[in-house]
């Protein structure tokens, strides 16, 4: 599966996604482990993927693969949503599904990519998250690119029969230092 480094970090890049990775997606979408961290817990199917996939690709959406550098190996995928161009602010989202991959940098990074492409292509000023209070591990990778808790959603999720916090995250432009674009501007 062709794969193409729109953003190239040390440990992996971010490409456009490609409809032909729905199994992979829905794999992922279909392990408890993975999934419970997200918001999305309706079923997932290989239709629905697929038209999930092929409509952001023609609405030229900025949702991306995360590729591992070394291997070109499908890791993960990452976005931007709800994008306010009047406000400039957008909602991140990211997903590991190969979780071998865990808490080796590749979110940290992954997260810096975006922020990066957020930042300094699309020219947004605040980008915003929310993850479940149990997902100690996201919160770390999201720290350590450079969000910032802001505030808690309360009582707003709910599994297994009781009731979870999102905490919010944000990070400004002005917050984040660019490590990859500005490499391309020769003045
Ligand atoms: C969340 C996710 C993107 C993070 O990516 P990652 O590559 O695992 O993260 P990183 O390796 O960059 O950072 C993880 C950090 O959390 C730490 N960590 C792991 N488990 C932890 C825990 N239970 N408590 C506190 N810290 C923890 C790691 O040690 C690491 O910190 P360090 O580098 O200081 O040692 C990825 O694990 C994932 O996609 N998980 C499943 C889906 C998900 O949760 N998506 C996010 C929904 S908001």
């Amino acid at each position: 599966m062709p794969y193409f480094k729109r953003l190239v970090g040390k440990k992996c890049y971010l490409s456009p996604m490609n409809p032909e990775d729905a199994p992979k997606y829905v794999g992922w979408f279909s392990d408890l482990e993975v999934a419970v961290n997200l918001k999305t817990q309706m079923n997932i199917n290989l239709l629905s993927e697929r038209e999930f996939l092929e409509k952001n690709l023609k609405d030229g959406n900025p949702i991306f693969a995360i590729i591992d550098l070394a291997t070109d190996k499908l890791i993960g995928n990452c976005g931007l949503h709800d994008i306010g161009w009047v406000g400039r602010h957008a909602e991140f989202g990211i997903l590991i599904g190969e979780k071998e991959y865990w808490n080796k940098g590749y979110g940290e990074e992954a997260t810096r990519l975006i922020l990066d492409f957020g930042f300094n292509i699309i020219n947004l000023h605040n980008i915003f998250l929310k993850v479940m209070e149990f997902n100690k591990r996201a919160v770390r990778a999201y720290e350590k690119a450079g969000f910032k808790q802001i505030g808690r959603w309360r009582k707003a999720f709910q599994i297994a029969g009781k009731r979870y916090d999102f905490i919010l995250m944000d990070i400004l432009a002005d917050e984040y230092e660019s490590g990859y674009v500005k490499n391309f501007i020769k003045e």
